[in-house]
């Protein structure tokens, strides 16, 4: 069996032309990474639970998806669950799912009628089924879509994802589907859970802390960094047009001499 056979097929998508023009003449970077910080440290300066944090970093969300639309940034991947936080205390893990369930009930249909494409990446297997039958369902819907491309991080942890497609490799080689030579960098990428997506050009960490935390390690190994002070739930048009702005002045060489 090919070692890529398990994975699902990812239909071909452009963005619309329009939003291809305005970007490239706008120096909008194309795909936009967040770490999204700071839902517990806002809660607790509130004195409020941790949930109340993740709440407002949820309506967050809803802001930073139109600023992305309104700018033309074709690609936007949100970090929204680690495969690490599974090891959060229960109760925080229960609300955390329980949001993303109301999430996906409540606000899928409104991100179709926007022409928005969902993805997630990560374990979802780890989820309730009817967790993962609503992804799956909210991808179905909204394949067909093109004016942003939004992919949500789920259970996602960047070495479990290399690690994983270090098998799908071997298992090319042993089928006799590829020769070692072969696996090269595209071949590897296009076993990574992001085949088919651009790089990030931009990530951005709110919440003052500058780690990546597991979080598209192999996809970021030219992608600019902007740290935020912010906290997540206070996240807004003013902070994305801030980071998109600092990411206008960076000269990017990737590897190259200056000119
Ligand atoms: C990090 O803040 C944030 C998370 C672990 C969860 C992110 C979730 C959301 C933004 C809301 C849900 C989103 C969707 C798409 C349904 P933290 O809790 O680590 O904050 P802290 O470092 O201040 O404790």
């Amino acid at each position: 069996m090919a070692g890529n056979a398990e994975l699902p097929a990812i239909p071909d998508r452009t963005v619309s032309d329009a939003v291809e023009t305005f970007a490239a003449s706008n120096n909008v970077p194309k795909h936009v990474a967040i770490i999204m910080d700071g839902n517990g440290r806002w809660a607790r300066a509130r004195h409020l639970p941790r949930v109340a944090g993740h709440r407002a970093g949820a309506q967050a969300v809803r802001k930073v998806i139109e600023s992305a639309i309104r700018s033309g940034v074709a690609w936007l991947t949100l970090y929204a669950f680690s495969s690490e936080n599974w090891r959060r205390p229960a109760d925080e893990v229960i609300d955390l799912t329980g949001l993303l369930r109301h999430y996906l009930r409540h606000e899928v249909a409104e991100l179709h009628s926007q022409g928005v494409c969902l993805r997630f990446i990560g374990e979802r297997d780890r989820f309730d089924g009817d967790i993962q039958a609503d992804l799956k369902s909210a991808e179905a819907l909204t394949v067909g879509n093109s004016r942003l491309n939004l992919v949500i991080a789920l259970s996602y942890g960047a070495r479990g994802e290399i690690v994983a497609a270090v098998r799908r490799a071997i298992g090319l080689v042993q089928s006799g589907d590829r020769s070692l030579d072969q696996i090269d960098e595209a071949v590897f990428g296009s076993l990574l859970e992001t085949r088919g997506m651009p790089d990030p050009d931009l990530l951005i960490r709110t919440s003052g802390e500058h780690r990546l935390s597991n979080f598209l390690l192999w996809q970021c190994a030219y992608t600019e960094f902007v740290f935020q002070d912010v906290l997540w739930p206070d996240f807004g048009p003013n902070e994305f047009s801030a980071a998109l702005a600092e990411f206008t002045k960076r000269e990017r060489r990737f590897g190259a001499r200056p000119s």
